[in-house]
């Protein structure tokens, strides 16, 4: 008899939590590779979410972010992108997104290209992108969003990057 669909990613989950306890003399699992480059997957839904809120990386690693959108809604009613700015303050980062709004041409990327330091390309359903970046040299906190209009008050985190070991 088959195991219920359910159970199988429940059993594996279970089995990892209980080797990492039974291994504690190892290091964890690294968020980053060795060099310090960083590979992230986010996806994208019809109910306008990110899987993630929050990405992590060292100053100036090589940061590998792959947007894929699961959702079935057209691109016209329902299309994502992911967009990283600047260390801006919310206030303007939504004053600059909702000018995008006026932007279909361009993909509702904002004007201002200073502000835009990576995004993926605007996204269908089951369509996917991957964009490579440098992280800023600056530790800080810089916004992503997805910039489809009326997309970034739910579909908005934050790149965490942190001071790279001496
Ligand atoms: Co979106």
């Amino acid at each position: 008899m088959k195991f219920p669909s359910l159970l199988l990613p429940l059993a594996v989950g279970s089995a990892f939590f209980l080797a990492g306890c039974g291994q504690s003399e190892k290091p964890a699992a690294p968020a980053a590779a060795t060099d310090g480059s960083v590979t992230v997957e986010i996806t994208a839904n019809d109910a306008m979410k990110f899987s993630l809120a929050e990405i992590r990386a060292t100053a100036g690693a090589k940061v590998s972010v792959t947007l894929t959108n699961l959702g079935n809604m057209p691109k016209q009613a329902m299309g994502h992108n992911w967009v990283l700015f600047t260390a801006l303050p919310d206030p303007e980062l939504n004053v600059l997104i909702q000018a995008a709004a006026s932007r279909p041409a361009a993909e509702y990327l904002p004007a201002d290209t200073a502000k835009i330091l990576a995004h993926t390309k605007l996204l269908g359903a089951k369509e996917s992108d991957t964009v490579v970046f440098t992280a800023p040299a600056q530790p800080g906190e810089y916004p992503f969003a997805c910039t489809f209009p009326g997309h970034a008050a739910l579909m908005r985190g934050k790149l965490i990057v942190t001071a790279a070991k001496p």
